[in-house]
């Protein structure tokens, strides 16, 4: 790897690899080289626009150019394991997009060959590399509010998404759940780790996606957590979280929080905003640090977006997928 800035390349050229590619142009440790694309005029408009020197009309040419130490994959999460898959083959470090892959089976293969390869791999969880998420996750593990009793999460867009939209396609893991509600999942279980029970419903589309989900996630301890994603309606996108002895809400936006009100019992309700250089609020830059301090640190995995916690994810979602009758093209019935 440099020692100098980290040397990134970019696979796809949708709207994440846009946002992702803003904010790495204006991280110092960055450098981005490579885009690569499906075709090669996307990769040379997408190369042109962020001024990045090399693009590649295919993925394997970025797979195999050893002078980028780390891929972003920003394909629809269908293409997640195919992408991903060929540039841990070829000795990349990844950063794969949420949701990680399709299910839980795909996730355990790309985890296997990042081990195999001895590569740093990590989902683009950016809600646990948030420092004000952090700091919640803090105070709870601390006791802040007592024992965890519920968490409430949840994520809808309003839409309309057209049927030729990727929420709405199933060759592209279209639906709600693997799209926005990876994140109120992910956020009850970076609380609470992987739930003991799940009972979830769904309205389905047409073409067979969720349009909306909800699902119960229990836990021996007697925790509780209500997930709810939608691609039909807008949410107030907000989370809760009580415990025994007190509550913590994130009011709004809570994938990307930049406050939270913690409420103890008996005291007066204690507001925690981001430190002044937290940056914009839909900023990738803490996924980019983090990413940039494991791979200084010779990590292979990232404390903060474990891969296990990853899988833990996957497998909820495998589970609240096989309940609601959600099943993707080439997926066992
Ligand atoms: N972290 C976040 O906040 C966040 C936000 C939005 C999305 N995401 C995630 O990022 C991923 C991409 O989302 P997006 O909104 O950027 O989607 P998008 O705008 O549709 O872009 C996806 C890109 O992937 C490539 N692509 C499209 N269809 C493909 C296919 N069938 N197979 C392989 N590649 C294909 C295309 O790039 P080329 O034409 O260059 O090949 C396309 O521009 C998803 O997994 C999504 O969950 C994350």
């Amino acid at each position: 790897m440099s020692a100098e800035r980290v040397r990134w390349g970019i696979l796809a050229t949708g709207g994440i690899a846009a946002a992702m590619a803003a904010d790495l142009v204006d991280l110092p440790d960055a450098e981005l080289v490579a885009v690569a694309s499906r075709s090669e005029d996307s990769a040379k408009a997408f190369a042109e626009r962020f001024g990045i020197p090399r693009a590649y009309g295919d993925w394997a040419s970025l797979a195999e150019d050893s002078d980028v130490d780390v891929v972003y994959v920003a394909t629809p999460h269908s293409a997640h394991r195919a992408a991903a898959g060929l540039c841990l083959e070829a000795g990349r470090n990844v950063l794969c997009e949420k949701a990680f892959t399709l299910n839980v089976r795909e996730a355990e293969e790309l985890v296997a060959l990042a081990k195999e390869r001895g590569a740093f791999l990590m989902e683009g969880m950016w809600t646990y590399c948030n420092p004000v998420v952090r700091k919640l996750k803090a105070l709870v593990d601390d006791g802040a509010i007592g024992e965890v009793r519920t968490v409430q999460a949840d994520f809808g867009l309003e839409g309309p998404f057209p049927p030729s939209h990727r929420l709405r396609d199933p060759a592209q893991g279209g639906g709600a759940l693997l799209d926005l509600g990876v994140y109120p999942v992910s956020f009850a279980q970076l609380l609470l780790g992987e739930p003991d029970g799940i009972s979830a419903r769904a309205v389905l589309s047409d073409e067979n996606v969720d349009l909306q989900t909800g699902a119960l996630l229990s836990w021996e301890s007697g925790a509780l957590a209500a997930v709810h994603c939608s691609i039909v309606g807008g949410t107030s996108i907000s989370a809760s979280v009580t415990g025994s002895k007190g509550r913590i809400d994130v009011p709004d936006g809570f994938f990307f929080a930049d406050r939270f009100v913690l409420h103890r019992d008996g005291r007066d309700p204690e507001e925690f905003t981001a430190a002044p250089d937290h940056g914009a609020r839909n900023s990738f830059r803490h996924e980019a640090i983090e990413v940039t301090r494991a791979l200084r640190a010779g990590e292979t995995e990232s404390p903060l977006v474990p891969l296990d916690g990853t899988l833990a994810v996957m497998r909820t979602m495998d589970t609240i997928r096989e309940q609601i009758g959600v099943r993707y093209p080439g997926e066992a019935h």
